[in-house]
């Protein structure tokens, strides 16, 4: 009751008020929400703990898969009640969805004050600004603005609170045009950020307590080819040589860029984490040509081999799609078979989704929904059991883990209290939990010996401080 009331009071003194952000999508959308927060700093926003206590809510969208479009939306049906209830609730969508969909939006969420795309994020304050003068619509989807590249970001504005494992966009759009894809057509032209603006970023997460950054891109190892900047795997020693910081990982390679120069950074530079995402999309030569990849499964698997040759301890996870239009049994065994020769650590497989900006939506040849769940199920099944046979060679290893997250684990069988539960990744992005009742290792970079193994992660002994 009584934060409450200084709360209440807090907020007609200070004109303080509250934004509740809904985050749906990839790491470049969590770090578009970031910037939000503080764009709306100077206008008197604070984060709010939910929807229900802010004056202002916006969904950040995602619109890869019609179940990320689909999302977005019902959680914008949820708030329709509450605008009822609270009419000077603004309610605003942005991201890729918003960049899609346009005035559209406000047919099926007729309660939207603000629809704004991807490369308006920098002009939200003035939307805010105006929405706040005088109720109106406002739809804000030109691709010309500042977006997440553009400008330099507001360096004094970077909440400290993020952890110990942040993001940095380092270029936005994409223009390899997958022919499934709809982000070269909502996240426009790919632009990258001058390297002074990411290393002053870098510096800033590092000075607010992070150690590890990933650098974020559609297709990192064509970073500041138009710009003229210096190469990828030159900024990645720039970063790597920030004080302080002592991880540096990047995503996503595109396979058809990757170069020796970048496959050599991961030998020379102790700080870049020996884990690569390289996203195959498919095993079959007539698929991956279908989908305009650039590269054929040959070419790929050449390409983790010098990686492995160069690197032997490094890990691999991929992206795959099933059921892509034309994607026959004797296709997607090939993928089954790719799977098996690559040794992934772990994939992420989706089931093929039209995207009505994207060309293959008019592709022959669609595959039916349940023959795609039954190849999803397989492909998942396969390489669960090649997750735990890499799993099992790593028992008894001793392993170094940044721990980025604390819960609450089982309980103690003496005392009944919860034994608290470390989550954190290895070098090569595997997943360790770990329990210790007596230290607090949130934060910390420490050293423990994997005592289990599970599908999806590791279990390790108490650890020591590296
Ligand atoms: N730029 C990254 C991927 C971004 S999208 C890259 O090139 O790898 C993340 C993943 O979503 C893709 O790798 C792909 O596997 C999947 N995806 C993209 N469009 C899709 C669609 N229409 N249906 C199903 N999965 C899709
Ligand atoms: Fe989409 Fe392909 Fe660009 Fe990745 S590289 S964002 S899959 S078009
Ligand atoms: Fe990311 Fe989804 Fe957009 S995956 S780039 S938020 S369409």
């Amino acid at each position: 009751m009584c934060s409450f009331l200084t709360k209440l009071i807090l907020k007609n003194i200070f004109l303080m008020k509250q934004v509740f952000i809904q985050t749906i999508g990839c790491q470049m959308n969590v770090c578009d929400t970031d910037r939000m927060i503080a764009l709306l700093a100077p206008l008197g926003y604070t984060g709010a703990a939910a929807p229900e206590e802010a004056d202002l809510v916006i969904v950040n969208t995602c619109t890869i898969r019609e179940k990320a479009a689909h999302k977005a939306y019902s959680f914008l049906g949820r708030l329709a009640g509450r605008k009822k209830r609270k009419p000077d609730l603004l309610i605003a969508m942005g991201g890729c969805l918003a960049q899609q969909e346009g005035k559209k939006a406000f047919r099926r969420a007729p309660y939207l004050d603000l629809v704004f795309g991807t490369r308006a994020l920098d002009r939200l304050p003035d939307h805010i600004d105006a929405l706040s003068r005088e109720r109106t619509r406002i739809v804000d989807i030109g691709m010309g603005g500042q977006g997440t590249a553009g400008a330099p970001p507001p360096l004094d504005a970077v909440p400290a609170s993020g952890g110990v494992s942040r993001f940095v966009t380092i270029m936005r759009g994409c223009e390899n045009f997958c022919t499934y894809c709809v982000v070269p057509h909502v996240r426009g032209k790919e632009e990258s950020r001058r390297p002074g603006d990411v290393l002053a970023e870098v510096r800033n997460l590092v000075a607010a307590g992070a150690r590890e950054i990933t650098l974020l891109g559609q297709n990192v190892n064509s970073y500041g080819i138009k710009e003229n900047f210096p190469s990828f795997a030159r900024l990645l020693e720039q970063v790597a040589s920030v004080e302080g910081l002592d991880r540096v990982r990047f995503t996503t390679s595109h396979p058809k860029d990757l170069s020796p120069a970048l496959m050599r950074a991961f030998r020379d530079i102790p700080e870049i984490c020996p884990h690569i995402h390289l996203p195959v999309q498919s095993g079959s030569n007539a698929v991956l040509k279908r989908m305009n990849r650039g590269y054929s499964r040959e070419c790929y698997l050449e390409k983790i081999r010098s990686l492995r040759e160069i690197h032997p301890g490094i890990t691999l996870t991929t992206d795959i799609i099933v059921g892509f239009p034309g994607e026959t049994g004797a296709d997607f065994a090939k993928t089954l078979d790719l799977v098996r020769t690559a040794g992934y650590a772990g994939l992420f497989a989706f089931k093929y989704s039209d995207r009505e900006l994207a060309p293959a939506a008019r592709f022959s040849g669609k595959v039916p929904e349940a023959e795609k769940d039954a190849r999803l199920a397989e492909l998942f099944r396969l390489q669960e059991s090649i997750t735990i046979r890499r799993h099992e060679r790593m028992r008894g290893r001793r392993v170094e883990v940044l721990v980025d997250g604390c819960g609450r684990g089982r309980k103690d069988p003496l005392t009944g209290a919860a034994i608290p539960q470390y989550a954190g990744r290895t070098g090569g992005n595997l997943i360790v939990n770990f329990s210790d009742p007596a230290t607090d290792w949130t934060g910390r970079l420490v050293t423990v010996e994997i005592t289990g193994v599970h599908a999806h992660s590791l279990s390790g002994s108490r650890p020591e401080a590296v």
